[in-house]
């Protein structure tokens, strides 16, 4: 109610204000992110430990294990663990990730023999959770024995079945025909196998599938090669090696049986996996904004998150060939694209209250953010004078922050006293105007219990995409790792 409330506010302040040129705005936002970042002033500080590559996939890329899914989006295993060490977490404590993606905390989290929930939304990340899950304790000798079988004999490419995967429209044609033969080939033979081997083949296959298909992530899409056949834009792409089946799965098997073997000759074989020292991973399927309500209060120690940026990516999109690999249809897409953290021009406004009653406090919070407000006019402004290029902007924006609220009002719920919250986090630029993701949540944890203690700055920021940087110039945006703490 209170959110309706504010936005009805917010236009009609906006019809006053409509004279009120852009430049005008722009400075107005910055002299309240000023104020904040004033008043955040003795907790923001540069952090010459925290590199590019640590905040990023980058660092896992020779880490075995954390090596296998090239998720683009996680961050390196490196930083959790220096953050749990920091924490002094021992076997008895309890982490959390509500935007678990590929799993890198509840991993090293584990590895440390710490207990992990993660939440996560998207079939794909689920299915890496689970499948390096089993390979670490559940996978038997026969079961390496069997892969190795599968690398020796290659059975995709002496088998007649084909088992049929689903086609969505941004993935059709997505490889080269022998490959796709292969790919249905594959699977139909993998169901001849255990269970477990075939939660392992179809990982590696995973792994594999933009490496052997005309696609490559990038960010807000897939993009296509010209070699696809596709129709694609003026400027033709290329993405260079469009690797071949056998070679892909083949080395991409022999990595993982490498890794799982070498990590763990002494205990992946015991007897009884479940006595190792592993820490247990618990994984909950579906929105943490429906999930994370049905946590019990004070469950965790440490928090250590990286929810989707405000940047307008679509995981559904650039996901697309995993999600179908694993049977999702368009329905299905678009129902998950809707479920997601509002990220993208396509959200549309999430009934929060209906949610959840009690957020009205998270919403209030939202609402009494001037910068957010200031920022969410400018915008809606914008929008009303068909000048920004993308009239969903900003919805995407607002839906961002009130359903970030209500996740951190969660948060504060589920931790324990004396609790921490690490988030990694990138600000963002629309329309000219800078917005201080770093300053606007922080403030909005505050209001809602948790002391700030620290806003880590990387050295080096993020240049502002190449479209904003040609209308507005260059502005590096603060790339940060955000520390609360429930007092
Ligand atoms: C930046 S990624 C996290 C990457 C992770 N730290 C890692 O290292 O793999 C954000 C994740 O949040 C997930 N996500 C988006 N909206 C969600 C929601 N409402 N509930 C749970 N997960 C969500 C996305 O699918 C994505 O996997």
């Amino acid at each position: 109610m209170h959110l309706t409330l504010n936005y009805i506010e917010t236009k009609d302040k906006i019809k006053k204000d409509i004279s009120i040129d852009d430049t005008r705005y722009i400075k107005l936002i910055l002299s309240i992110e000023k104020e904040i970042y004033n008043k955040f002033n003795s907790v923001i500080s540069t952090d010459d430990s925290l590199t590019r590559q640590l905040v990023s996939f980058q660092a896992n890329k020779n880490r075995p294990v954390y090596r296998w899914y090239k998720f683009k989006e996680g961050f390196s295993a490196e930083l959790v663990l220096n953050y749990i060490k920091k924490q002094g977490l021992n076997e008895k404590a309890k982490i959390l990730d509500p935007f678990a993606g590929s799993g890198t905390t509840l991993f090293i989290a584990s590895e440390k023999g710490i207990e992990s929930w993660g939440i996560e939304l998207l079939p794909i990340g689920q299915e890496i959770i689970e499948a390096r899950n089993a390979l670490i304790l559940k996978a038997t000798k026969n079961d390496f024995k069997t892969i190795k079988t599968w690398i020796l004999e290659k059975p995709w490419n002496d088998h007649l079945k084909e088992k049929q995967i689903s086609i969505l429209k941004i993935t059709e044609n997505a490889y080269p025909k022998e490959t796709e033969k292969k790919i249905k080939i594959y699977l139909s033979r993998m169901e001849d196998e255990n269970r477990n081997i075939q939660k392992i083949l179809r990982f590696a296959l995973l792994c594999v599938l933009e490496s052997i298909s005309f696609t490559r992530k990038d960010g807000q899409c897939l993009r296509w090669d010209q070699r696809s056949g596709r129709r694609i834009g003026a400027k033709p792409f290329n993405k260079g090696e469009i690797k071949t089946f056998d070679l892909a799965i083949v080395s991409k098997l022999k990595e993982i049986i490498q890794d799982t073997t070498e990590e763990s000759e002494d205990d992946l074989f015991k007897e009884n996996k479940n006595t190792n020292n592993h820490g247990k991973i618990n994984i909950i399927k579906g929105s943490c904004l429906k999930e994370l309500p049905k946590l019990h209060n004070n469950m965790f120690d440490m928090v250590f998150t990286s929810p989707p940026y405000c940047n307008r990516y679509d995981y559904t999109r650039t996901y697309a060939l995993e999600l179908a690999l694993l049977g999702a249809g368009e329905d299905e897409i678009n129902k998950l694209r809707q479920d997601m953290l509002s990220c993208t021009v396509e959200n549309r406004e999430k009934n929060l209250l209906d949610i959840n009653p009690i957020w009205c406090k998270a919403i209030e919070a939202t609402n009494n953010n001037k910068l957010l407000k200031t920022i969410l006019e400018y915008l809606e402004s914008k929008r009303k004078n068909k000048t920004l290029n993308n009239n969903g902007i900003p919805r995407m924006v607002k839906g961002y922050f009130y359903e970030m609220a209500c996740v951190i009002y969660e948060l504060y719920r589920v931790m324990k006293k004396g609790g921490k919250v690490y988030m990694v986090n990138d600000n963002v630029r629309y329309a000219g105007a800078s917005i201080a993701v770093d300053l606007i949540l922080s403030k909005i944890a505050n209001e809602l219990g948790f002391n700030i203690e620290k806003i880590a700055v990387l050295p080096k920021g993020k240049g502002n995409s190449s479209q904003q940087m040609g209308l507005h110039g260059r502005e590096t945006l603060r790339k940060c790792v955000y520390i609360w703490r429930k007092p």
